[in-house]
Formats: C-alpha cells, sequence, structure tokens
C-alpha cells in the first residue's frame, strides 16, 4: 500500500491523558514546544482529528523553518470557517478529508475559504487507508499525526502508524473523561496490540521524550 511514514506525535500526563477533563491540552514547555515545531517543519503534512480542532482551534503552522500541509480528518465537513487553521496563513495549504456523506453546503462554503476536499469513502467516517494513499498521490512522505486519542486509535488500529514521538510530562491530571493518548474501541488482547521497540529517549525541558518504531506483525514474535 502506498501511504506517507506517519509519526504520531503528542505530549500527555504520566497517567496517560492528553487533555484534561476540560479540555486543557497544555502539557508541553517552551523547550518541548521548539521541539513539536522543529519537527513540523521537517514533515509534509501535519494532521488532526476534527474534535482537536474544535476544542484547541489549533493553526498547525511551524514557527520557524517550513510549514506543512495541514489535514483535517472530518468525515460532516464541521470545521468552522473561522477556525485557525483556515484563517491563519491562508497561503499555506489546508485539507478537509471528508466522507461523500458530507453536507455539500458546508462543502462549498468552505472551499470558497480555500480550503482543499479530499472525498475518502462513503461511510460514517473518513477512510484512513484511502486518505493515506491520497495524501501519497499528492506528494506527502511524512505525516506528523498530531491527535487526538479517536484519529491516534483510527491510525494505530489500522497500522497505518510507523513511529511515535511521546513527551511524558511529570504531572498527572486523573479523570475518567479526560482524553487519553488512544481512545476507540481498544484491542481485546494484549497479543492483539500495537507493538514498540523504543529506540531513543531525551529530556526536554521538563519532559521525557520517548521515541518509538511500529515493529511490523512479523516482528512481533522476535521481541
Ligand atoms: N496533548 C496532545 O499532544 C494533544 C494533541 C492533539 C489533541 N489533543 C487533545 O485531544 C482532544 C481531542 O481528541 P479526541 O479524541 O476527542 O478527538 P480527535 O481525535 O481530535 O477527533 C476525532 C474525530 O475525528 C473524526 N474522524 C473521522 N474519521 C475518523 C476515523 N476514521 N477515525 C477516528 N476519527 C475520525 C470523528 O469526527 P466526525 O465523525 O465528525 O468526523 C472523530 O470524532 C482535545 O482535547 C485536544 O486538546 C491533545
Amino acid at each position: 500500500m502506498k501511504k506517507p511514514y506517519v509519526i504520531l506525535s503528542a505530549a500527555m500526563s504520566v497517567d496517560g491523558k492528553i487533555a484534561t477533563h476540560r479540555g486543557d491540552s497544555s502539557f508541553s514547555d517552551e523547550e518541548d514546544w521548539k521541539r513539536v515545531h522543529k519537527l513540523r517543519s521537517q514533515v509534509d503534512a501535519i494532521m488532526v482529528g476534527i474534535n482537536t480542532i474544535l476544542r484547541d482551534d489549533s493553526k498547525l503552522t511551524a514557527k520557524e523553518g517550513k510549514s506543512p500541509l495541514r489535514v483535517i480528518v472530518d468525515s460532516k465537513a464541521r470545521t468552522p470557517l473561522n477556525a485557525r487553521v483556515i484563517t491563519v496563513r491562508p497561503d499555506l495549504e489546508t485539507i478537509i478529508a471528508v466522507t461523500s456523506k458530507a453536507s455539500k453546503k458546508n462543502i462549498d462554503e468552505l472551499q470558497k475559504k480555500g480550503a482543499k476536499i479530499l472525498v475518502s469513502g462513503d461511510g460514517e467516517k473518513v477512510d484512513l487507508e484511502l486518505l493515506m494513499e491520497k495524501l501519497f498521490d499528492l506528494g506527502v512522505r511524512k505525516l506528523m499525526l498530531e491527535g487526538g486519542g479517536n484519529l491516534n486509535w483510527g491510525m494505530l488500529s489500522k497500522g497505518l502508524v510507523d513511529e511515535l514521538r511521546i513527551a511524558i510530562s511529570p504531572v498527572i491530571v486523573g479523570g475518567k473523561e479526560a482524553v487519553s493518548l488512544v481512545e476507540g474501541e481498544g484491542f481485546n488482547r494484549v497479543s492483539e496490540s500495537v507493538n514498540l521497540k523504543l529506540i531513543n529517549n531525551k529530556k526536554v525541558g521538563k519532559c521525557l521524550v520517548l521515541t518509538f518504531k511500529v515493529l511490523p506483525k512479523s516482528e512481533r514474535k522476535k521481541q
């Protein structure tokens, strides 16, 4: 399958939450943000789920160097017309990945604002495998997946993630409604899980940044 190399990037608490139950996701300090912005400038595209846009109103730009293409996974084309990913840096391309069921009115309005629409599948949710192929065809070879928890599950459970870079901030936030690094239905058994190999660990500011490669299924037994 043709797909970009996908790096899942997140900052989380020691208890694995990427936001508090109120939606506060500020786990990185200034030094860690610098690392994130550098990574953004080294990839061809950054991708997030629609809830992350609705919650954080992220611009998804890099502070220094080249800013990548921005991709929002948004089945129903609910991205607000005044979202910063649309209004800030209109010179950068923003792709909204929708399904064929998305509102035509919303699509028209987003296109008028300069967004590019990619229809990926006819189901309830965006077909992520098809989306990866379409992004590859548009020249995206390295993609940074910046959450949130539900999109992380969608990508991990389909075997579409190659690497993880996780900043662990020395805090515990708790909360059963707080979004975890990976949401979704989860695997039934540990033997079915996504297996990782730790390839680097580094202190950046107050965070510990762990880099993992995702092991292909064939290599898992050898671990
Ligand atoms: N600390 C960090 O590093 C970090 C990074 C990013 C986000 N966050 C936090 O994460 C929270 C949002 O996470 P979230 O899990 O609620 O939402 P999310 O992953 O940002 O977005 C999930 C939504 O994406 C859409 N989607 C479309 N196709 C999908 C597919 N195949 N698989 C999965 N999702 C698909 C669905 O909405 P539709 O059905 O409407 O399309 C789904 O509800 C926010 O509070 C944000 O602050 C933290």
